[in-house]
């Protein structure tokens, strides 16, 4: 599948579905060990965590140089640093003399330097050794060998990325062309966190990826989304790019025998009691469809006017008055959701103007039933707003106390329940529905990186 010469956006025409696809080369069977192996696990963390470009924040958490953050995957710590010029960096948490752990907090501010407190060699934003505490006492030293040890770290889409793999190759490259390419439009790099939780979870880190690749748990798990999101062997389609993967259903309201025009309307009006981003659309959509009703106030739509083709001009028009450009986006993308996967535990719903985003670490017990789950919600919205706006990261400690939106809720409670028949030592596999082949997938690229065949 490509979507070469093909318009970002309008990929969606041009790739397959799933019902096209040949099943005969994927495997839909997937072994359920890798869920609660402990064995598994820690291949997973070698053969992974250990060389796979991972998201480690957003570049606006560290706005001025100085900023800086940790990141922790297991026990594994570094700290990500917006140095004097500017450069996001990243090293390992722990200074060359004797190993200390450098920075404790999860985030701070420095004012040029990194200074230890075990005996005081500090160190630049930029990792070189700068000075030691009593020289005399040292001797001599080549500070040019004992600076921090840097990992890769580079920037998508507003997202910070790290690996801890000195010799990775560039995240550009890991990504890809197509990827980078068709995201762009979106200026997900301009939008703000309106919600942003962690919490962990009793479940495996890929049950939540698989939790998140698949539209066939809706007709179980949330049946509300049914009026809008209508599960079809020809209308979803999916695009796999490298070891990521795109997923797209066209967002429309399912027509019943005898509805009509106004029962379409109707669906959209009542929309965001699921999508509540939908709700500053609506006044516009409503004077737009207002505008098809004769006399009598009768509702009526000429060849190639919906309720789906108005819904996505009021989107254009309402996000254009707030400043945002979408001309780079397709009618498509004002109202569909496309899921984006970027491997390993990247998983994101998007349309203009705003992305939900979906992340799942193994915890750091090295418990293959319990992950960290960071769920985030971003909006495009004019600058002048935008702090008034910001969400902060909210770290849950009491399991269930945070209550997330409808649909979110429903995975959060689905998912632990998925882990409890998992952990039974019987049940050797799981059999996938065509619908779930990017599960599928998922797992199949995870095989071949646990083979030792891919790294990124
Ligand atoms: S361990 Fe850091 S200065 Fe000694
Ligand atoms: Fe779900």
């Amino acid at each position: 599948m490509t979507t070469q010469a093909v318009k970002p956006g309008q990929w969606v025409e041009h790739t397959m579905a799933w019902e096209e696809l040949d099943f005969s080369k994927i495997n839909m069977r997937i072994s359920t060990d890798r869920y609660t192996s402990r064995e598994y696990a820690g291949r997973e963390r070698e053969l992974i965590w250990s060389r796979v470009w991972q998201v480690a924040g957003r570049v606006d958490e560290l706005p001025a140089n100085g900023d800086w953050k940790e990141y922790r995957i297991y026990d594994q710590s570094y700290v990500v640093v917006r140095g004097n010029d500017g450069r996001i960096r990243g090293f390992v948490n722990a200074c060359r003399h004797r190993g200390n752990v450098l920075c404790r907090d999860k985030k701070g501010h420095s004012n040029g330097r990194f200074t230890c407190p075990y005996h005081l060699w500090s160190y630049g934003l930029d990792g070189r050794l700068v000075g030691v505490a009593r020289p005399d006492l040292v001797g001599p030293i080549d500070k040019s060998e004992l600076g921090l040890l840097e990992v890769p770290v580079d920037t998508f889409a507003g997202f910070i990325f790290l690996n801890p793999d000195p010799a990775a190759k560039p995240l550009a490259e890991f990504l890809g062309k197509e990827v980078i390419e068709l995201l762009a439009p979106y200026k997900i790099d301009e939008m703000t966190p309106v919600m942003d939780v962690r919490e962990p979870l009793e479940c495996n880190w890929k049950v939540v990826m698989d939790a998140f690749s698949e539209a066939y748990h809706i007709v179980g798990v949330h049946p509300q989304l049914l009026a809008v999101i209508v599960p079809d062997v020809v209308k979803n389609r999916n695009a796999w790019f490298g070891d990521h993967a795109l997923a797209c259903a066209p967002f429309e309201v399912k027509m019943e025998k005898g509805f009509g025009p106004e029962d379409e309307v109707k669906g959209i009006m009542a929309l965001p009691a699921t999508f509540p981003g939908v709700a500053e659309v609506l006044p516009i959509f409503g004077k737009l469809v207002d505008a098809f009703r004769d006399a009598n106030g009768a509702l009526n739509f000429p060849a190639g006017v919906s309720g789906r083709t108005l819904l996505q001009q009021a989107t254009r028009e309402t996000l254009t008055l707030k400043g945002l450009d979408v001309s780079g986006l397709s009618d498509e993308q004002m109202s569909d959701n496309q899921g984006w996967f970027l491997f390993p535990n990247f998983m994101m719903t998007i349309r203009a103007g705003e992305a939900h985003v979906i992340m799942s670490v193994p915890h750091p017990d090295g418990d293959p039933n319990h992950c960290i789950w960071h769920v985030a919600s971003y909006m495009w919205l004019p600058p002048e707003v935008r702090e008034q706006y910001r969400a902060q990261l909210i770290d849950v400690e009491v399991p269930g106390s945070y209550q997330y939106f409808e649909a979110l809720q429903q995975d959060y409670e689905q998912m632990p329940r998925q882990q409890l028949g998992l952990r039974n030592h019987t049940l050797e596999y799981l059999h996938l529905a065509q619908e779930e082949v990017n599960v599928a997938r998922f797992h199949m690229v995870v095989d071949r990186y646990l083979e030792g065949g891919a790294k990124s």
